[in-house]
């Protein structure tokens, strides 16, 4: 077991950094107080080569590991987790379908122009009857030549508007339950397709999130990804790859936090001498570390393991678990730290605790992840 990092990730770590310093951290308050999706930085991203890290050079990726994206994640969650939940939509829930289940011919239509950032995606998973209980899909779509006709609408969905590609999820068969659901890449300029409206958030407020409605939107046959009746195999597998990813957000955020109060408790006074010399604030400090360090760990063995090439859905779901979990966990207890002034919008960890909020929810809450974990450690079985 080695727990060191190669050269090659080291400086990949730190070309991030070096972006997020100049492109990041200077805007990072102002797009959360407008609640701005901020194009001119993702028109960056791409160019930077943070928009298909781990995807093969010949469909216009990096040809990195999980484990580079993972540490993107979590370098870029540190200041803005508004623009990681986009990048992770992107990259993982729009980009891997295709990339997994699509044809040659499909991986060479859309991948080069979303892994070079030409195009971002989304993915068109949710609706209001159908979260946690992702096999309630209403959304129909059928076959009328050499098109199929979708109808339905999708909620809550991460880079709505600003996409050029939805990975959308459709029953095509309603009387086959899950195995009736199939996967459509809808272009954001198809026939009766239109954005519905942008949610207003408790955090993340730089990420667009809105629905959309598919109104008799004519989407080309030769845009399903793999087989009619796939569909729910297809999105769990998508969603335990995403999970490596969000499990990072949360790991970030947290690390931002912890990162801001250690420089927060070494400067303020009270009682004569500085916060970070009483006994509470190292405990609390020490305890929030080790939390933060176990949620790395777990998380970069599942990018590893993926990496690796062996079953890596266990530790996906405890990555995205206990990543969410400390996310909100050590935000919270970062702004009590920083006191009367942990509440005020001008110091960070106000921003990053509501933030951290939205991963115990988004791409499977919690309770989710627990489900699927006791699933697979095959608990009362
Ligand atoms: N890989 C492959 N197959 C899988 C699988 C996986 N990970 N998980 C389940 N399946 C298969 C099962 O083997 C089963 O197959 P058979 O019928 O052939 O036996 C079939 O799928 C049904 O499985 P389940 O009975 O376990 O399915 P379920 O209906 O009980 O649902 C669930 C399970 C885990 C709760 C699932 O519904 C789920 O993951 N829900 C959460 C959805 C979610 O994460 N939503 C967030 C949307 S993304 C988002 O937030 C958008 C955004 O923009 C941020």
């Amino acid at each position: 077991m080695d727990f060191t990092l190669s050269k090659e990730h080291l400086l990949f770590r730190q070309m991030v950094r070096e972006f997020v310093e100049n492109e990041i951290k200077p805007i990072m308050q102002e797009i959360d107080e407008e609640e701005r999706f901020p194009r001119e930085v993702w028109e960056k991203l791409g160019p930077a080569g943070l928009l298909g890290i781990q995807y093969p050079k010949k469909y216009g990726g990096q040809g990195g590991d999980y484990l580079a994206y993972v540490m993107a994640i979590e370098e870029i969650s540190k200041y803005c987790a508004s623009i990681t939940s986009g990048i992770a939509a992107h990259s993982s829930l729009c980009c891997w379908p295709i990339y997994q289940f699509g044809t040659e011919e499909q991986k060479m239509r859309f991948l080069p122009e979303l892994l070079s950032g030409k195009a971002w995606g989304a993915m068109g998973l949710t609706e209001p009857g159908a979260g946690s209980d992702a096999a309630m899909q209403q959304t129909k779509a059928y076959l009328d030549g050499d098109h199929y006709v979708v109808n339905g609408r999708k909620c809550f969905i991460t880079n709505a508007g600003e996409a050029k590609y939805y990975t959308t999820v459709v029953m095509t068969d309603k009387s086959k339950g899950n195995k009736g659901m199939s996967i459509l890449v809808i272009p954001a300029d198809a026939p009766g397709f239109s954005i519905g409206k942008h949610e207003k958030k408790m955090g993340i407020r730089a990420s667009a999130t809105a629905d959309l409605i598919f109104d008799n939107c004519i989407v080309p046959k030769e845009n399903l990804i793999g087989k009619e009746g796939d569909g729910f195999k297809m999105i769990m597998q998508t969603l335990d790859i995403g999970r490596i990813g969000v499990g990072a957000v949360g790991l970030g955020i947290a690390e931002g936090a912890w990162e801001e109060t250690l420089k927060y408790v070494g400067q303020r006074k009270q009682f004569g001498k500085t916060i970070g010399s009483f006994q509470n604030t190292q405990f609390e400090m020490a305890d929030m570390k080790t939390r933060i360090d176990s949620a790395q760990l777990i998380i970069y063995r599942a990018a590893c393991t993926k990496d690796a090439g062996l079953p890596f859905g266990l530790y996906a779901c405890m990555g995205k678990y206990y990543g969410a979990t400390i996310g909100s966990d050590v935000t919270r207890r970062c702004v009590q730290l920083f006191g009367g002034y942990g509440y005020m919008r001008e110091y960070h960890v106000e921003r990053m605790m509501r933030d951290a909020k939205i991963v115990e929810i988004y791409e499977g809450t919690s309770e989710v992840q627990k489900m699927v974990i006791a699933g697979h450690l095959k608990v009362g079985k």
